[in-house]
């Protein structure tokens, strides 16, 4: 699989001023870093004076979650690409021990070694997995190497845009709504929008090849979850504009809207949505999906 766009995008360039923003999207939808850092961390069981290592730990909303849980007795690493967002995560205040490294999802084997971080009771990553797509399995292969036995994986599949299968149940049902509008402003601006990209609507599709991927990789006990996020249909597409789509982040629905500079890109990414956020909102909140699994 390919998703050349995304795999593209350069997580540990990420513009200085990116963090500010980042915060200002927190704070505008419902805390929803935060909330979900908070679940993660009560359905994964952490607790005072556990060792945790934080994937993906961006500007520190995960991590002072996970510090707070852990407390004085507890070590906490927190590894991301973007030096930009390690520097803001490096201002806030942790109640526990922490070290901060710069790096990808695919060294954490080697980054948690090199600190004394294997045998660790708890690898969390929120809102970060869907980023690591490219190499998810050997993800589960090495956070299952750094954990001791009993140690908990617990991440969150961030699919909120289109339908999701949790344990069975579809969830984020609307996803059609926004395309099939955006096909038809794409069309007015004498765009061909050509087809969905499906590689990319069908990642993540289904929890089912999560929990296959993880029992491949060793894991027991998983445990999934349906999380909705603090949002309505509409505010969560508002919230991924906002978000990393401003800058280029990730394949949009249409290919061919990416070949336009990301201005136009996402003016009519919101046309299209003010002109069906009505509809969008008839439906339920957005859900995520929770992962939890034991390294035996
Ligand atoms: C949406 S933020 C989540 C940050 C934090 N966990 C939180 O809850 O606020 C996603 C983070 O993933 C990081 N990231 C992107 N690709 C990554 C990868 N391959 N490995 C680890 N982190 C990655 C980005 O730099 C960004 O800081």
């Amino acid at each position: 699989m390919s998703l050349s766009g995304a795999r593209a995008f350069d997580w540990s360039t990420l513009p200085a001023a990116y963090p500010a923003q980042y915060e200002r999207l927190n704070e505008s939808y419902g805390q929803v870093y935060t909330a979900a850092a908070e679940r993660l961390v009560t359905v994964a069981g952490i607790g005072r004076g556990s060792t945790v290592v934080d994937v993906g730990a961006g500007s520190g909303f995960s991590a002072e979650i996970i510090a707070r849980a852990i407390g004085r007795p507890g070590n906490l690493l927190a590894v991301d690409p973007s030096v930009a967002m390690l520097d803001r995560a490096r201002e806030r205040i942790y109640p526990c021990s922490i070290f901060f490294r710069a790096g990808r999802a695919s060294d954490v084997h080697s980054i948690a070694a090199s600190n004394g971080f294997s045998g660790c009771d708890a690898v969390l990553s929120s809102f970060t997995y869907y980023y690591t797509f490219h190499n998810r399995r050997s993800l589960h292969r090495a956070v299952h190497g750094i954990l001791k036995p009993g140690g908990k994986w617990a991440f969150n599949l961030t699919k909120y845009l289109g339908a999701l299968r949790i344990a069975g149940k579809v969830y984020n049902e609307f996803g059609d709504v926004y395309v099939d509008h955006l096909k038809s402003i794409a069309a007015r601006h004498g765009i061909r929008h050509g087809d969905r990209n499906e590689e990319e609507s069908d990642q993540f599709a289904d929890t089912d090849w999560e929990v296959s991927e993880l029992l491949a990789a060793g894991f027991t006990d998983i445990e999934v979850e349906a999380w909705a996020l603090p949002m309505t249909p509409s505010a969560a597409f508002r919230f991924t504009l906002d978000g990393f789509y401003s800058h280029g982040s990730r394949v949009t629905f249409l290919p061919a809207l990416m070949d336009l500079p990301i201005g136009n890109r996402i003016e009519i990414m919101r046309e299209a949505l003010t002109e069906c956020s009505k509809e969008l909102d008839s439906y339920p909140r957005p859900h995520i999906a929770n992962l939890v699994a034991m390294r035996p």
